[in-house]
Order: structure tokens, then C-alpha cells, then sequence
């Protein structure tokens, strides 16, 4: 450590302070506020920051804890992330990709009715992902305002004083709350130095984290920073199965942490970013996992089971025989779904 790093507490308030400034919902990254760990020997010094008190974050905080790992959770919001607020509210989700999806999940248990309009676009999820009150609608024809005053919009506990028309003919009443859901713009205010909001996404160079906000750049098997990995996410890909997808990332990030499993150099994390990037292409499509996701737990759980052995460390599972048949399951209503529409 330099003489000008930051102390270890110094880093711990700075966050501190940085996070309160931090106003989005989902924080779905965990990082070290030390560089400690680039020496094997000062693995017990090593301090994690979790940051996002989110799924992602309780996973990872669950896994690095058990490899032994000293982590503290920094969460902008109060516990569940005002979603009460929603409660006995009937909301309109306009779009039907992973943001609303998400956030109907989300509002499921707070709200009355959920209604998601699709248009049935390239990036719209299936319904059977929605929360049981939650109904999928077609495309909206129009608007009607039968208020004069914008005034009426202010208090939130009455329905908008709108009449929405939807394109079969049906109309929608007592809506409280319109959400577009555009999907997720990626920002992460707190690390400004990696920020660089006018590049144009296929012009980020080796360091930039974030440019136009649809992807994450420079980041080795969607987790690690490649120009310092101790600095990772969690959560990062979508179309996925969630949950066990946050596990399997939290696993590869205790056992990186904690010596049991071995990045490449930087070069061969670049060289398979690279093709990553030549394969997919930059922007929105770059994190999904699209009938990719049990490869991509497949290579993770191979890379660290290798590696463990090489320490004389147990291996850990991967998807297990249970987890392939409701996949088997869940792909095959997908299926039918489609074939139906
Ligand atoms: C929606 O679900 C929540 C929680 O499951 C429940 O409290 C609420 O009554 C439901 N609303 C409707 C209209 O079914
Ligand atoms: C990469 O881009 C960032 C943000 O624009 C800039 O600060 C940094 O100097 C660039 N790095 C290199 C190596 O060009």
C-alpha cells in the first residue's frame, strides 16, 4: 500500500459517504476497498464491501462469509426499497423485458393489481415469470386526461384521473401508478472515475467501466474488473434463473478471494473478453444469457473445481440434478408459450 492510498478506514467512510449520495434501486456489485489481496499473505487483513444489501448482495455476503472473508454490507435504501408504498395500488408496467419484470416481482406482494403491457417485442420475457396477480396486456391505443389540474397527480393514494384505452378494445380503470419500463440504465454514481457517459459503447477502451449505460465493460467472465480484479460484480447478466446465477457468480468470487481458485493473467482475461465482445457484440444483448446460462455455470463450477483441487479443497456442486429438471421444465413452458403466441 502507498502512502497515498486511503487507510482502511478512510476507504470505509468515503464509501460510507459516496453511497449516501447513491439513489438507484439495485445495486447488484460487491467490491474491495483494499488492495490487500494481491499478496496471498495479507489474505487475513482483507476487508470486502459488499455494496447492495440486494439478492445479489446477501448472496455474496453468504458465500464470502464462509470462506472466511470479513465483509460489510453498505445499503442506500431502507429494507425493501420503499415497495410498501405500492401497497393496495394497481400499477401499469409498460414494456415486458427484464426491468418490468423485475419490478413486477417486485411489487407483487405490495400491490393490488399489476398490469404489464407487452408488444411483444425481442427482449420481452414470458408471462409465467409474472407474479400471480399480475396480468399481461396487449399494446395501449391511447390516453384520455379527464383532469384539468395537473394538480390531481399529487396525491398518490387516489387513481389517476385517466381512462387508458388498449388496442383490443378493452379499457383500463383506477390505475395509481404508470411505470415505463425502459429497462436498466447501468450507472454506478459512486465509482465516477470509471464512468465515461459520451463514449460511445463500441468505442470504450481497457478501463472504462461504464459508457452509455447498456453494459458493463472490461469485466472477465461478467465478474471480475480485468484491470483489478478485486473489484467485482455480482449480478450482472440477465435471462437467466436468477437466483442460482448470483450463487454460482458469489462461489467464484469466494474462492477468487480467498485463494482457492486463480484468475488467468490479465492478458488471457482480455484475450476471452475480446472474443466475448467479438462474439456478442457491445451493448444491451452483451450480458444475456439466453440459452447460455448452464455452459456458463458449467465452465465457472469446472474453473473453480480445478483450481480447488490443485489447494486439496473440496469441490463444490454445480446445478444439481434437481435444478436440471425444473430448467427442463421451465424451458419446456417457454416453448409452449411461444408456440401459442
Ligand atoms: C396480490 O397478491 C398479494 C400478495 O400475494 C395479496 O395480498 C393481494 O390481495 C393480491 N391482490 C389481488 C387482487 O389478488
Ligand atoms: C479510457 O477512458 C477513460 C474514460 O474516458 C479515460 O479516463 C482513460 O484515460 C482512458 N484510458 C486509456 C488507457 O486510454
Amino acid at each position: 500500500m502507498s502512502a497515498d492510498e486511503p487507510t482502511e478506514d478512510e476507504a470505509t467512510t468515503r464509501l460510507r459517504e459516496d453511497w449516501e449520495d447513491y439513489s438507484q434501486w439495485h445495486a447488484l456489485i460487491l467490491f474491495h476497498l483494499q488492495r490487500f489481496s494481491r499478496s496471498s499473505r495479507l489474505l487475513a487483513a482483507m476487508k470486502v464491501a459488499i455494496v447492495g444489501a440486494g439478492i445479489s448482495g446477501v448472496v455474496a455476503g453468504a458465500h464470502l462469509g464462509r470462506a472466511g472473508l470479513d465483509t460489510t454490507v453498505f445499503e442506500r435504501n431502507d429494507a425493501a426499497g420503499g415497495v410498501w408504498s405500492f401497497r393496495g395500488q394497481n400499477v401499469l408496467l409498460v414494456g415486458s423485458g427484464v426491468s418490468s419484470i423485475d419490478i413486477a416481482r417486485e411489487l407483487g406482494p405490495e400491490a393490488e393489481e399489476i398490469y404489464q403491457v407487452s408488444r411483444g417485442g425481442a427482449f420481452d420475457l414470458p408471462a409465467s415469470l409474472l407474479p400471480p396477480n399480475a396480468t399481461r396486456i396487449g399494446e395501449i391505443a391511447s390516453f384520455e386526461n379527464l383532469a384539468a389540474e395537473a394538480d390531481s397527480l399529487k396525491d398518490n393514494s387516489k387513481s389517476l384521473p385517466w381512462r387508458i384505452f388498449l388496442r383490443d378494445g378493452r379499457e383500463l380503470a383506477k390505475i395509481h401508478r404508470i411505470i415505463l419500463c425502459t429497462g436498466y440504465h447501468i450507472s454506478l454514481p459512486f465509482l465516477k472515475q470509471y464512468h465515461s457517459d459520451d463514449t460511445p459503447v463500441y468505442e470504450a477502451n481497457n478501463t472504462v467501466l461504464v459508457t452509455d449505460g447498456t453494459q458493463v465493460h472490461n469485466l472477465h467472465k461478467d465478474i471480475f474488473y480485468i484491470p483489478d480484479p478485486t473489484l467485482i460484480f455480482i449480478g450482472i447478466p440477465y435471462y437467466t434463473a436468477t437466483f442460482t446465477l448470483f450463487e454460482f457468480q458469489a462461489m467464484a468470487a469466494a474462492a477468487v478471494l480467498s485463494n482457492q481458485a486463480f484468475l488467468p493473467i490479465r492478458e488471457g482475461m482480455r484475450i476471452e473478453y475480446q472474443e466475448r465482445v467479438r462474439r456478442k457484440g457491445v451493448g444491451k444483448s452483451f450480458h444475456s444469457l439466453k440459452d447460455k446460462e448452464v455452459e456458463y455455470v458449467d465452465e465457472l463450477v469446472g474453473w473453480i473445481n480445478r483450481d480447488r483441487a490443485t489447494v486439496g479443497a473440496k469441490p463444490v456442486e454445480g446445478h444439481t440434478q434437481a435444478w436440471h429438471i425444473a430448467n427442463a421444465d421451465r424451458l419446456q413452458k417457454l416453448r409452449q408459450m411461444f408456440e401459442k403466441t
